[in-house]
């Protein structure tokens, strides 16, 4: 059964789907079977793992509504190793009409329920808002990844993520938790940067990952190429980071399985 991790923080520009793309890159590249989901209809995922987001016969917004199945839709990152369940902005309109649907927050994890089995690690990105989409991404996900800029207002959009994180935990998803917090785009050289990451640290304590994306000019222009960074630089130290994660991702696995034996 595949771990789902939703990367999610309704902020915008804190690196979710670079977080996405590359985590899932990092995955496959230690023979993972990943698959992306993209939630936000910017479709900026899709785009960044070379599918192109406007020549689609099916989206994750047909899989959401129960037009097409999640098999049938999905398409394969060309270079990169992994599957992709693609979105464009086809899911503003599965928005709307799903909040006129019963049982409207659990459309995508039953969509991806066929399929589960098929993947180590399923990662939804999510767009920069909590809306229905969001809500499905938590309700269909075991964890949350939450990217975060080490800046000022940064701590101050955390608590409605947490919140929202409790009431889908309350409701839908008793399982729900908060799978880590990663620091992105840093800069050491910036006092208040290390400060909230201390603060970050004081808060959530081990749920900070000890990787730090650092503010990397290769990450910004992968996704012109449609290539996570792995396949655009390898040696860059956003690639280096980016392993790092998937290598800390996969050692809470084996802890969280030893655990449960
Ligand atoms: N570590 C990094 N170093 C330099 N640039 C980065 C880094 N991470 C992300 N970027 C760039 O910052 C911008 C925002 O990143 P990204 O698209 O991943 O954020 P996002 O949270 O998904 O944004 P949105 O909320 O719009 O979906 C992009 O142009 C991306 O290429
Ligand atoms: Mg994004």
């Amino acid at each position: 059964m595949a771990r789902i991790i939703a990367i999610a923080n309704q902020k915008g520009g804190v690196g979710k789907t670079t977080t996405c793309v590359n985590l899932a890159a990092s995955l496959a590249a230690t023979q993972r079977q990943v698959l992306l989901v993209d939630m936000d209809p910017q479709g900026n995922a899709t785009m960044g793992c070379g599918v192109n987001k406007m020549e689609l016969e099916n989206t994750v917004c047909e899989a959401l509504l129960g037009e097409a199945t999640v098999a049938d839709t999905i398409v394969s990152a060309p270079e990169a190793g992994f599957s992709v369940l693609p979105g464009n902005e086809d899911l503003t309109l599965a928005e709307v009409n799903l909040l006129q649907e019963i049982g409207r927050e659990m459309k995508l994890k039953k969509a991806l329920a066929p399929v589960a089995d098929l993947y180590d690690f399923i990662l939804i990105d999510c767009p920069p808002s909590i809306n229905m989409l969001t809500v499905n991404a938590l309700t269909a996900a075991d964890g949350v990844l939450i990217p975060m800029q080490c800046e000022y207002y940064a701590l101050e959009g955390l608590s409605s993520l947490l919140r929202t994180i409790e009431q889908v935990r309350e409701s839908v998803n008793q399982n729900l938790e908060v799978y880590g917090i990663l620091r992105t785009m840093f800069d050491p050289r910036i006092n208040l940067s290390n400060e909230v990451s201390m603060q970050l640290i004081e808060y959530f304590d081990r749920k900070v990952f000890r990787t730090v994306v650092p503010r990397n000019v290769r990450l910004a222009e992968a996704p012109s190429f449609g290539l996570p960074i792995l396949l655009h630089d390898r040696s860059s130290r956003g690639a280096i980071a980016y392993l790092a994660l998937a290598g800390e991702v996969l050692r809470r696995e084996d802890e969280r399985m030893a655990e449960a034996v």
